[in-house]
């Protein structure tokens, strides 16, 4: 059965909501701190913790997510911190692109849509992406297939990924007390159209 996101929003059900950005992000951008700034669009934002990272990093951020809930609160969160950046509602896998950007950040939308439609996230992510551009994830690496979060592995994302995009580096990021060596981040550089 689909997730109905609005409804977990509306009803408080929201596990992932953890009041703060990936831990994996956070140190990424500490220790990028000279990368080039740019556009970047994360994908299923929820409340936007991860768009408020990079925004007070000094990107220029889109967020985008499927339940207006989780956009009113993130436009909220932003202004309330003094922080600006763009929020859409959309739902990623289907809706025109928007961009293309120079990042697209990856943090629990992969996990969290039906395996079943994972073709089609590829698909969103190549059509959202400059090439050259750089797809930064932060994967899930459980073994659950009763989600979301319905899990995956390293070979299931280097198979779907590796014909688009180099790796460019992978690693075990800090990570929330209850993700702790359950995350990989990887971060993948687009292969120029051929
Ligand atoms: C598990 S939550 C993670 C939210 C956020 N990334 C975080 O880590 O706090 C998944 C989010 O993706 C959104 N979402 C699910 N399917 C989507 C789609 N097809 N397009 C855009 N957003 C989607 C949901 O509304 C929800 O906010």
């Amino acid at each position: 059965m689909e997730t109905d996101w609005e409804a977990r929003y509306q009803t408080n059900d929201m596990p992932w909501e953890k009041g703060e950005p990936s831990p994996g992000l956070v140190d990424f951008l500490a220790a990028h701190a000279r990368l080039p700034r740019g556009t970047v669009l994360v994908p299923g934002c929820g409340t936007g913790h991860d768009v408020r990272a990079w925004a007070a990093a000094g990107f220029t951020v889109t967020g985008c997510d499927i339940a207006p809930s989780a956009i009113r609160l993130a436009q909220e969160k932003t202004a309330a911190a003094g922080l600006s950046a763009q929020f859409i509602l959309g739902d990623f896998l289907t809706d025109d692109a928007t961009g293309p950007y120079d990042w697209i950040f990856e943090h629990t939308l992969f996990c969290a849509i039906d395996p079943s439609r994972r073709n089609d996230y590829v698909s969103a992510v190549l059509g959202s992406l400059k090439a050259g551009g750089s797809y930064l994830a932060v994967n899930y690496l459980i073994p659950d297939t009763d989600g979301p979060p319905f899990g995956t592995t390293r070979e299931e994302l280097m198979d779907r990924f590796s014909p688009h995009f180099d790796l460019q580096s992978e690693w075990v990021p800090r990570s929330y007390p209850n993700r702790t060596g359950l995350e990989l981040l990887m971060w993948w550089r687009r292969k120029a159209a051929r």
